[in-house]
């Protein structure tokens, strides 16, 4: 087992990694979970797999445990959804004492966080990621949110939670596109922050994409590692956080012209080669450093080009992005490899150039 710390300077919270939950008790205890109530937030996919389990484990040190399920998918995740949440907290009479389990993807880690957040002005919670996405990213840093009127993510809020357990082993009932769409956010941690770790994905293709358990667990432990760095110096994306946006601007326009039938992390990944495209047109990496990246990616089984849209329409949707300040978009570039930086003066022109890359490769 490995622990990694986040330390946002408000609250530090360990991450746990591990290849099964026989430590999952033991970490609640250390976080001083024991004897209270708790309730398990998860989605209907993931219920019947792990729910009972984790259930079972922490009925050792807990005597009160509910489970609340809701129906899988983005789809659910709004305010009724959190509105359900809530009636069943009441039901079951959770009070500010009680602890929330986020069991499952991303979907249940921002609802749950968000109900935590919320919930009697804010009850403790912790999360148990069990998709990759959530394992590498989106279970660290305390970004906790609903989707409101088809805007992704439009309400929430910054809540960390008391610790994060990663059971590695969730993974192999994963199926693998999902599983694909996670290695895009960690591949994108080696681009922003560290060429050993890109590195470690170039050499070990092979074995990360068949999920061997030690390839897995250096990619969950090397994304956690990085994003816990990143956050602990920049909570609320102040500054440097904004590196983890590499590939999102251009991503989170395919995602939204998509309907959202791409996954967020397949758009991070064309997004990304945009963004690479861009810094190669600068001058910061090279066309092979462009190339190699394109072919990890459809290695993986990601996409690293769109056919359906316009440059015009992905332009125009950026524009859109809620982190678009002013009507600047804002791109995360490279200033050479394992070191990004936000750029807040790109021309239109340069946009639609590494936008066209996209469209015809
Ligand atoms: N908070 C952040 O910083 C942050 C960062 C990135 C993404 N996100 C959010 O995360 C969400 C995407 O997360 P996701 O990709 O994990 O999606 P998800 O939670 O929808 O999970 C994907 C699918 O896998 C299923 N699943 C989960 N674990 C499983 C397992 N072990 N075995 C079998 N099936 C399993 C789920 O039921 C779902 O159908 C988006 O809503 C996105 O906005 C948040
Ligand atoms: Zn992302």
């Amino acid at each position: 087992m490995k622990i990694l710390s986040v330390d946002t300077g408000i609250k530090q919270y360990p991450i746990y990694i591990d290849s099964s939950f026989d430590a999952l008790v033991s970490a609640f205890e250390k976080a001083g979970i024991s004897g209270r109530r708790v309730c398990i937030v998860t989605d209907t996919n993931v219920a019947p797999l792990y729910a009972n389990k984790v259930k079972e484990l922490l009925s050792d040190i807990c005597s009160n445990i509910s489970i609340c399920v809701f129906s899988a998918g983005e789809n659910s995740k709004n305010l009724s959804t959190i509105s359900e949440f809530y009636k069943f907290f009441i039901e079951h009479h959770l009070d500010r004492r009680s602890v929330l389990v986020a069991l499952g993807g991303g979907v249940v880690g921002d609802m749950c966080g968000f109900a935590a957040a919320t919930y009697m002005r804010g009850i403790p919670f912790v999360q148990i990621p069990t998709t990759l996405l959530s394992q590498v990213d989106s279970s660290v840093g305390g970004k906790t949110g609903v989707d409101f009127m088809g805007n992704k993510n439009m309400v929430g809020a910054f809540y960390q939670p008391e610790l994060v357990f990663i059971n590695t082993d969730t993974l192999n009932t994963l199926p693998y596109r999902e599983v694909a769409a996670g290695l895009a956010e960690s591949v994108k941690h080696g681009y922003i922050q560290d060429t050993d770790y890109l590195r470690f994905f170039l050499d070990n293709r092979d074995a990360v994409k068949e999920l061997d358990p030690d390839a897995i667990a250096q990619v969950v432990y090397g994304s956690c590692k990085i994003k816990a760095n990143v956050v602990s110096q920049d909570e609320k994306e102040t500054g440097l956080r904004e590196i983890l946006n590499f590939g999102h601007t251009f991503g989170h326009a395919i995602e939204t012209l998509s309907d959202f039938n791409m996954l967020h992390g397949e758009c991070v990944a064309v997004g990304m080669v945009a963004a690479l495209y861009l810094s190669m047109k600068r001058g910061a990496v090279s066309e092979s450093d462009v190339e190699q990246a394109k072919e990890l990616l459809k290695y993986f089984g990601l996409p690293v080009a769109v056919e359906n849209f316009s440059a015009e329409d992905i332009y125009a949707q950026m524009f859109n992005d809620k982190k678009t300040k002013n009507g600047v978009i804002n791109i995360t570039a490279l200033r050479s490899m394992g070191n990004a930086y936000t750029e807040k003066g790109c021309s239109e022109r340069e946009i639609k150039d590494a936008i066209g890359y996209i469209l015809k490769i």
